[in-house]
């Protein structure tokens, strides 16, 4: 799934993942998880994603592929927020290869940018499930808490407005030319983001044949 911060990647990713029942591998989830846990690994990543800024590289890669490792991901996966930038998708190109895969589609979800800062600074997370709110389009029964766990709900350091901008900067510089990469291997899937995730999904479904 490819796709500017408040796309819907995660969002369609858990619905495919519902659906199709293969694994969803988001590398926001697990940078993030790291910095739950207090690792190394979470406190160098906390720096970049406070600022907007993209991961190393290697650090995402070497993440990436100790995942597509784990058997679960054999019989295929669904990559979200991964790869970002060229080099990540020509290393993933050549990680597929080393286990006999092929990356089979490219699912590019296409947004407004207005509409995405929208998405962004309404989004709440829960801290207990991971679930995700939104103040003005999927509000919380009690504002604050998560619906589905009664857990707390909060911001994510990164969707304050001048972060979120930041992050639109460099998903245009790093991340836009990936679309090019899979556009010139065939397996670009242009998706457009807008209307409920329900009328999304089915789109991404259809685009996937
Ligand atoms: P990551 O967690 O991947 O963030 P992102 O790409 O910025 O994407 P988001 O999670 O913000 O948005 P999304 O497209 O998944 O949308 P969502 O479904 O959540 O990465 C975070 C950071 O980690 C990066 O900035 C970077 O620092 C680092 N990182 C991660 N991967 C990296 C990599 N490969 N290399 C280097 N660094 C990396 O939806 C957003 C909101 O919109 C939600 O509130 C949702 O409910 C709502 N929504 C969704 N669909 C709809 C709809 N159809 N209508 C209305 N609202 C909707």
């Amino acid at each position: 799934m490819i796709g500017p911060p408040g796309a819907g990647k995660g969002t369609q990713a858990k619905l495919l993942h519902e659906r199709f029942g293969v694994p969803h591998i988001s590398t926001g989830d697990m940078l993030r998880e790291a910095q739950r846990n207090g690792s190394l690994l979470g406190q160098e990543a906390k720096r970049y994603i406070a600022a907007g800024r993209l991961v190393p590289d290697d650090v995402v890669i070497g993440l990436v592929d100790v995942r597509l490792a784990r058997p679960d991901a054999a019989p295929g996966f669904i990559l979200d927020g991964f790869p970002r930038t060229v080099h990540q998708a020509e290393e993933l190109d050549r990680m597929l290869a080393r286990r006999g895969q092929r990356l089979r589609a490219a699912v590019s979800i296409v947004v407004p940018e207005d509409e995405l800062v929208r998405r962004l600074a309404g989004r709440r997370v829960c801290r207990s499930c991971g679930a995700m709110a939104h103040v003005v389009f999927d509000p919380p029964a009690t504002p604050g808490v998560c619906d589905r766990c009664g857990g707390e709900l909060e911001q994510r350091e990164d969707d304050r407005e001048d972060t979120i901008r930041r992050r639109l900067e460099v998903y245009a510089q790093e991340t836009a030319p990936v679309i090019d990469h899979y556009r010139r291997m065939s397996v670009l899937r242009e998706t457009a983001g807008v209307g409920t995730p329900e009328e999304v999904f089915e789109r991404v479904v259809a685009s996937l044949g």
